[in-house]
């Protein structure tokens, strides 16, 4: 089953051509990060005005890349939610368009559900049940994903996800935007014992507000007294943090579930150090760990086809009403 998968929920226009779910054909992402950067963050009209440039660009590109016609595809899947409205509802229109001209189900992607399915496209073997941390820049979920579509949040962030903490870590120590992989490469050159942030403690959920304030403090009052911020100390500490707490709460669901396999998903899981403290405690608990190859983890149209079929196999298309849902849940 050949299906297109659309994705605009944030700042990349993306589309793509996945085969049985699993099977990449084609991957196009245009990224919009070089022009919301000069604006320390997205700026949602201009999201939305760019996916109306892009959208159809990247559809063609997609269909021509995996050298197929609108006649060979089996139905057409779209990020519906959660995410910017504005931007959710360029590929929406979209999708629901072009199901309409070519006569191909639509059916509706939950974005975070995409996440968790680029693993199914990095790992033709995996299988759910397994638990898998969501962290991205809107979200930081800890899944039970008990099947393909049927999955339960045993912990999730009460405030700031952990990439929006990241990018505002990096805005304040000035290494710009998008600040992951930029903290990612500091912290490298630093010292994560140098300052001692906090580690949130909220039961199984998370909470990343306290410590990106604890590392503003910081830096203002290094400001006030004229001295030179340590970046690097400041980027490796600040994410020492972060993981610490990311990897602790997921291994501590993952024995209470009972699972022995753990995915990773979302933009934050191209985090270097997120992946090798992960692999020291897989393999200290005797866990399998999956994380997809970087290009899947931030945003892409692969990740929605993938889920696009599985939602299919279970019954899961939507009509031409099908609107943009900003906050929609998982489960
Ligand atoms: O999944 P994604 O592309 O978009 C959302 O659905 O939000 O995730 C983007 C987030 C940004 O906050 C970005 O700073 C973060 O993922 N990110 C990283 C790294 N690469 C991207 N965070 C930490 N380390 C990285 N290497
Ligand atoms: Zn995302």
């Amino acid at each position: 089953m050949l299906i297109l998968g659309i994705e605009s929920s944030c700042d990349e226009t993306a589309a793509s051509l996945v085969k049985d779910g699993r099977e990449v054909l084609s991957d196009v992402i245009y990224s919009q990060a070089e022009i919301h950067s000069k604006y320390g963050g997205v700026v949602p009209e201009i999201a939305s005005r760019r996916h109306i440039e892009k959208v159809l660009y990247v559809i063609d590109k997609a269909l021509a890349d995996a050298n197929v016609t609108k006649d060979d595809i089996d139905a057409i899947a779209v990020t519906c939610g959660p995410g910017l409205v504005g931007a959710l509802l360029v590929g929406v229109s979209a999708a629901k368009s072009l199901a309409l001209a070519w006569d191909k189900p639509l059916i509706p992607v939950n974005h975070i559900k995409g996440h968790i399915s680029a693993n199914y496209v990095a790992f033709k073997e995996l299988e759910p049940p397994f638990i898998c941390l969501v962290a991205s820049g809107g979200h930081s979920h800890i899944v039970y994903v008990k099947d393909y579509t049927d999955m339960k949040v045993l912990g999730a962030t009460r405030d700031d996800a952990a990439g929006e903490a990241f990018d505002k870590v990096a805005r304040v120590i000035g290494l710009g935007y998008p600040g992951g992989p930029k903290v990612d490469a500091a912290a490298k050159l630093g010292n994560p014992e140098a300052f001692s942030f906090p580690r949130a403690k909220t039961g199984d959920d998370f909470s990343f507000s306290g410590l990106k304030t604890a590392v503003i403090n910081t830096v203002h009052k290094m400001e006030q007294k004229g001295e030179e911020i340590p970046v690097n100390d400041i980027a490796a500490s600040f994410q020492q943090a972060v993981v610490e707490v990311l990897v602790g709460n997921t291994i501590n669901q993952a024995g209470k579930v009972g699972t022995d396999k753990i995915c990773l998903a979302g933009g934050v899981a191209s985090n270097s150090l997120l992946r090798s403290e992960f692999e020291k405690a897989a393999k200290e608990k005797k866990l399998t760990l999956y994380y997809p190859p970087l290009r899947y983890c931030t945003d892409n149209a692969v990740m929605i086809a993938s889920a696009g079929y599985f939602a299919y196999k279970a019954g899961d298309t939507a009509s031409s009403d099908l609107n943009a849902y900003p906050a929609l849940s998982l489960e």
